[in-house]
This record gives C-alpha cells, structure tokens and sequence, in this order.
C-alpha cells in the first residue's frame, strides 16, 4: 500500500486512497481482510454509515430489533455494553485475525461498515444479506467528525483548525470519503434492490423514530406481531435506544473504553441534534458547502434536511 495515493486527515494522521476512498492506515489491513476474506451468509446483516452518521444509535436499535427478547429496558445488554461491543466494525473484527469467527454469539450476524457500497466484499451480493445505510447531512456529519476527533485521532494532541478541517471537507479528503462517493453509491443501491440496501437517513429517524424502527424491521423480515405492536416494544425500543438513554447507561459512562478501538465509550454520545452545524460554520463556509451539496447530490435526487 505504499504506492497508494496518500493524504492526511483533518486529524494529521495518514489516509491512503484504496478502492475509491480514503483509508486511515491504521484500519488498512484489516479492511482489506474483510473485502478478501467475508464469506457471507443469508442472515447477516450489514450497517453501513459514515463516521459520525449516527452508527452508534443504528447499531442499538438494530441489535435491539434482533434481539428483542432479551432486550427490556430492564435487562438489554446495551446497558453494561457500548453499541460497538454488540455489533463490531468490521476492521475490530478482521483486525484480530484473517479468518476470525464470526458467528459464535446466537443470532444472525451483524456488522458495521464504513467503506462504500462498490468496495463490499463480493460475497455480500451472492447471498441476501441485508444492507442498512444510515446517512446524516453532511454538515451535522462534519461537525460531528470535527468534534470527535479531537478527542481521539489528534497527533501530538494539536487541536484542528475548523476552517483548515473544513477544506479537507470540500475536497472529500476525510475518512471513508468523498463522502459524496460513499453516500451516493448505497444511495443508487437502495433504488436498485430495495430488497437488499435499505437507505435512511439520520434526521427522519430523530423526527419519526418509532416508524423508523417498525420500517427497519420489516426490511429485516422481522416485523414486530400485533401482540408486540400492542404491548409497546416499539416504544420501549425507541427510548431504550434514545440518546439520553444509551448515552447514560452504566456501560457508557467516561470511565469505560472500547476495547480494540481504544476510545472512550462516552465520546460516541455528544449532542445528538440536528442542525449543530449552525453553531459552527461561518455563512461562506456555509454557501461553499450548499454549492459543493447542489453539484454533487443535485441530480440524484437526494435531499438532506439540515435543520
Ligand atoms: P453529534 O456529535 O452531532 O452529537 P456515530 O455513532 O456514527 O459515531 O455518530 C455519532 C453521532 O451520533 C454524534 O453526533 C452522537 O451524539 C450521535 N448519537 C449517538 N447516539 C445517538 C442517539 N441515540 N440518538 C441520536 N443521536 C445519537
């Protein structure tokens, strides 16, 4: 990989463009292990975002969809256990082992991804492994990011210039992007086989959670039946999912890590709004942004809802 074409992230750390986006070296090898070696199965399910899109919120609700027997406000495992210990990104995972084993805890398998749709591993198409793509406004999404890693990713602990962070923005040059790649290609995939790629997007799931989590659901083809419809486990997932509640659960308290991924559990949960980007940006950095959105997003359709 030390041919590739390289760059450094708004973090000051290294980033290789490998298969059309940029990879932070220190997740290279195990994403390239995961696009060789996944072996994929019906019942996997794949969480596809990117970084601060609203992963974290996406995995609770999606293990607590699964799982949903074991998981009352009053015993899930989202209590002592971050969203990431549940559902692993896939370099977690690969970065342990070529080959690790995947499917030891009961239950389908659930996986989390950043990388686009083009660079998946093949075998993800062969079988009818389901896709959820979360998508959030790229300026919430960039704030968000901006924020975040200043807490975990900063070189010497130099904190980043907002302004310099934001033209790396505008050129794509962050993680996973250009983020306009990224989106753009679940975007097209969820027109092409709804049954495969569910598309949602960060702010319909703030505005109208509770139909969000049913729609989730039923593209899993696991609906919730009328008894669970009329004993409220929508409802209770919805609030045992909601910011509020994960971000003060035991298992996400300033004191706990994750494991493998060396940040603190407290860190995923910060404001939880949309529209944040207000507080942040100057009204040029605002009308550059909106330019560089209508010119890549303007004829495919898609349309972010930014407050
Ligand atoms: P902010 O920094 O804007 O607050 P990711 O999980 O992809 O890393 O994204 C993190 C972002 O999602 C953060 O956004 C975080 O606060 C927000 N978030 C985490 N849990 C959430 C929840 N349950 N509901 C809404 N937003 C949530």
């Amino acid at each position: 990989f030390q041919e590739l074409p390289r760059e450094k992230s708004f973090s000051g750390n290294l980033m290789f463009k490998h298969d059309g986006f940029w990879c932070a070296e220190k997740v290279f090898h195990p994403i390239i292990s995961f696009q060789k070696h996944f072996k994929s199965e019906d019942s996997d399910i794949l969480l596809a975002t990117l970084p601060k899109a609203g992963t974290t919120w996406l995995k609770a609700i999606v293990f607590s969809i699964v799982h949903r027997n074991d998981c009352t406000v009053d015993k899930s495992p989202l209590i002592n256990s971050n969203p990431h210990a549940l559902v692993p990104f896939e370099y977690q995972v690969y970065g342990k082992r070529e080959n690790p084993d995947l499917r030891s805890a009961p239950g389908p398998l659930i996986l989390s991804t950043h990388i686009p749709h083009n660079a998946l591993p093949r075998s993800i198409f062969d079988t009818k492994c389901k896709i959820i793509y979360l998508c959030r406004n790229p300026l919430d999404q960039f704030i968000s990011q901006w924020h975040f890693i200043q807490q975990i990713d900063v070189e010497e602990n130099k904190p980043i210039a907002l302004d310099k962070a934001f033209e790396l923005f505008l050129q794509g040059k962050e993680y996973f992007g250009p983020f306009w790649d990224q989106i753009l290609g679940y975007w097209k995939a969820s027109f092409k086989n709804p049954e495969k790629v569910l598309f949602l997007k960060y702010e319909d799931l703030k505005r109208d959670t509770i139909n969000q989590v049913r729609n989730i659901a039923k593209f899993l083809e696991l609906p919730f039946s009328i008894e669970e419809e009329k004993n409220g486990l929508i409802e209770d997932i919805t609030k045992l999912c909601g910011f509020e509640s994960l971000k003060n659960m035991d298992g996400n308290k300033p004191d706990k890590v994750q494991p493998g991924l060396q940040i603190k559990n407290s860190s995923f949960f910060r404001k939880g709004e949309v529209g944040d980007w207000v507080n942040y940006l100057t009204p040029d950095m605002v009308s550059r942004g909106a330019s560089l959105i209508e010119e890549k997003f303007g004829e495919s359709g898609l349309k972010f809802d930014f407050v």
